[in-house]
């Protein structure tokens, strides 16, 4: 009987974080400044999308979910068929990159700026493993310039091909709370051809979803942010 009611305890333990976990590697995860990670999440499958980066990116921002990063792959590949270059600028960033990200772009600027362009530690899609910022070698990285390019408008166009959504768009900013961000994109998987179609937030998708039916795992972690 002892040995029951402490299986029953170590379950009742155990298993709850087990689904947290398995929560927060859904490719469909909402990150955004109502929906935090926590500070030791890491995804377990990091891996190196075998792409082209900007000279500057250390090794471990490279970095992104298996799933995430093969799709990139065939991205950047389709995109160089079809003449445009797109380089990686940053991947996976953990809590605490993000950290030291935030408050040196605070010290160096005003928080009005910074909450319009870089997430606090645990609100960032890139602890996600599933962001990559991107951008070409005819502009400069991270501008909205971006918005310009060939690349931009190829992504644009195909980037729900292979998965993706740009995340931070104009249309977004009400949503989001984001500044308008060109070169961030954020994979999703199959659902991407759907937001792109409708010019849809992952916010917007979600609350359509609440209200429809949606899988409870998915409700109980969107649910926080409204
Ligand atoms: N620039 C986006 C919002 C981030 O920091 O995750
Ligand atoms: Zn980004």
């Amino acid at each position: 009987m002892r040995r029951f009611l402490a299986a029953l305890l170590i379950a009742a333990v155990l298993l709850p974080a087990a689904a947290q976990a398995d929560l927060y590697d859904s490719t469909l995860i909402l990150v955004n400044k109502q929906n935090s990670l926590p500070q030791d999440y890491e995804p377990k499958d990091l891996s190196y999308p075998d792409v082209a980066y900007a000279d500057f990116v250390p090794e471990s921002r490279k970095q992104m979910r298996e799933v995430a990063a093969r799709a990139l792959e065939k991205m950047f590949a389709a995109a160089l068929e079809d003449g445009i270059e797109l380089l990686g600028i940053s991947g996976y960033r953990s809590y605490w990159t993000q950290h030291e990200i935030y408050y040196r772009r605070l010290e160096e600027t005003d928080l009005e700026y910074v909450s319009q362009y870089v997430a606090m530690p645990g609100q960032s899609e890139h602890q996600t493993g599933l962001a990559m910022d991107v951008g070409s070698s005819d502009c400069p990285f991270l501008s909205t310039d971006f918005v310009l390019t060939d690349a931009y408008a190829w992504l644009n166009q195909h980037a729900h091909e292979y998965g993706y959504i740009i995340r931070y768009t104009e249309a977004g900013i009400p949503e989001t709370g984001y500044a308008f961000e060109p070169w961030h994109i954020r994979y999703v998987g199959d659902v991407a051809t759907e937001l792109w179609a409708n010019g849809m937030t992952l916010e917007a998708w979600y609350r359509q979803r609440l209200s429809g039916s949606h899988p409870v795992r998915q409700r109980r972690f969107a649910l926080s942010a409204w």
